[in-house]
């Protein structure tokens, strides 16, 4: 029986959490395949398609690349650094061509995508380059590769969204599952390579995502998590006489629909996107988790400009209260960027004062990397210095530390319905799991029948660094 894992590497971001292996296969399989994940939650999600794909063509999967003899390692091309851990990662692998020369090794994702044939020539031992969009074509280009032929495919498709591909669920606990609603982005924020590595936007077939929702809450999975670039764009149109159009607010809706006992999540929300009809939809029902990542960048009208983000500060702010309003109980974390193009001293405390005001429960924060062919590499000079841009940064943490213990003192003393995921990793005398707002709570197990995947109330007592600590409450 193969194991089904996926070694989950992530660069210095947010997303994919840590997963515990989880799938039963019945079939026994010639070949066995092994795949590395970087990234966001989309690369993770692709993983599990390309592992659908792969084990229908005979590949099982597993945990020890050692033993493979088909190593994909899914790539980030976000930010310089998560290019070069790849690169790292890839001199590793070298050693596994001299004990097993028959061994392949692909590159998959939007490094692949970015550098396409370049990458042969840079990286020698690769023999597989497939772009996110090419990856039914993974068979026949693993066949070429066997015949000792370099394989590229990095076609872009306005139409893929391997709507009738059933993921196999890579290293899952079997209660949080990603579904990809979208794949794209037509946005053109100034600094990101996304568009560029992911081509144009298109939403997934609305029924084919509320089937695999329905189908996930059958198999046990308590949570799933809405993935795209820019969810609040979705946009589903059966194209047919009597057309009916489904928007994100509908879609949420259907999912919601499921069943009550499915949380349902979403990332990334594009502020200038998010409508009040998504907030109504998300404060009707009680199973959509009241938590909007809604990332802001910069705090300064003028860098948001520069970095093309079409909103400003105060239609930023305007939204943060609006969200407020419908939602109080609503929690919000954001990305941000330091060190942006002439990025001034003010601009800085312009992002500092907006993550005060927004109340962010937990940010992402990187310093400004210039990627190639980008907007702001061809038109603006990357000219903060590197000290500066890490002192901003330390700054941004330092603020947002302070704004992740001053909203976790808040709830001191409040009860929270906790969706159990596990043990805690400190102890199986406690479970750990989550508040609808995302946060994490350890509590004793003190003697209740309860499972993985069951609601719980708890009553937080204390917290530590970012933990809620509690018990449950009759
Ligand atoms: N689609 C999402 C973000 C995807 S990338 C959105 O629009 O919010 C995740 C985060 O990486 C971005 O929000 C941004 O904060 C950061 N990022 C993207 N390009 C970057 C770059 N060139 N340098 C530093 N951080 C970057
Ligand atoms: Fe990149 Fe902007 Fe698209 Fe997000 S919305 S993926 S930051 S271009
Ligand atoms: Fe990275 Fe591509 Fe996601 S660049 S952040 S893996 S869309």
């Amino acid at each position: 029986m193969p194991d089904l894992i996926t070694h989950t590497k992530q660069d210095e971001s947010r997303q994919g959490e840590a997963y515990a292996p989880f799938v039963n296969d019945p079939v026994s399989y010639g070949k066995k395949f092994y795949i590395e994940s970087y990234g966001c939650a989309m690369n993770f999600s692709d993983s599990e398609i390309v592992a659908s794909i792969l084990q229908e063509n005979g590949f099982g999967a597993t945990r020890n690349y050692a033993e493979a003899d088909l190593i994909l390692i899914n790539t980030c091309s976000i930010r310089e650094k998560a290019e070069q851990t790849v690169r790292k990662r890839l001199n590793d692998l070298r050693t596994i061509k001299e004990d097993k020369p028959g061994a392949l090794i692909g590159v998959l994702g939007c490094m692949a995508e970015r550098l396409k044939s370049k990458l042969l020539e840079e990286e020698k031992l690769v023999d597989l380059v497939v772009g996110p969009d090419a990856y039914r074509t993974l068979p026949g280009l693993i066949e070429e590769a066997n015949d000792g032929q370099k394989a590229v495919n990095v076609l872009l498709s306005r139409e893929e969204t391997y709507a009738d591909i059933s993921p196999v669920r890579l290293n899952s606990n079997g209660i949080n599952a990603f579904v990809s609603i979208m794949r794209g982005c037509n946005n053109m924020c100034s600094f990101c390579v996304v568009p560029f590595t992911r081509g144009r936007e298109r939403s997934r077939d609305a029924d084919s995502i509320v089937k695999e929702c329905q189908d996930l809450f059958n198999q046990g999975f308590r949570e799933v998590t809405l993935l795209g670039q820019n969810v609040d764009s979705y946009y589903w149109n059966t194209g047919v006489n009597g057309e009916i159009v489904v928007t994100f607010a509908q879609l949420l809706e259907r999912v919601a629909q499921v069943s009550p006992l499915l949380r349902v999540r979403f990332s990334t929300s594009h502020p200038k996107d998010i409508t009040d009809d998504v907030l109504h939809t998300m404060a009707r029902y009680e199973n959509i988790c009241k938590y909007i990542h809604l990332p802001v960048q910069s705090g300064s009208t003028r860098i948001l400009q520069l970095m093309n983000r079409t909103y400003t500060r105060e239609w930023y702010l305007a939204k943060v209260d609006r969200i407020k309003a419908i939602m109080p109980d609503c929690s919000l974390s954001s990305d941000i960027i330091a060190g942006f193009c002439t990025e001034t001293e003010e601009d800085h405390q312009d992002t500092l004062s907006i993550m005060e005001y927004s109340g962010y429960d937990y940010s992402y924060m990187f310093f400004y990397s210039e990627r190639p062919g980008t907007l702001a590499a061809r038109r603006y000079q990357d000219d903060i210095p590197e000290d500066v841009k890490k002192r901003r940064l330390d700054e941004i943490i330092n603020m947002q530390r302070k704004l992740s213990h001053e909203s976790n003192l808040k709830d001191l003393g409040k009860t929270f319905k906790v969706l159990i995921e596990g043990d805690s990793k400190k102890s199986d005398a406690d479970w750990m799991g989550r508040t609808s707002q995302y946060k994490v709570v350890v509590f004793p197990k003190a003697g209740h029948a309860l499972n993985k995947g069951d609601y719980a109330m708890v009553t937080i007592d204390d917290c530590t660094g970012g933990t809620l600590l509690g018990k449950i409450v009759q």
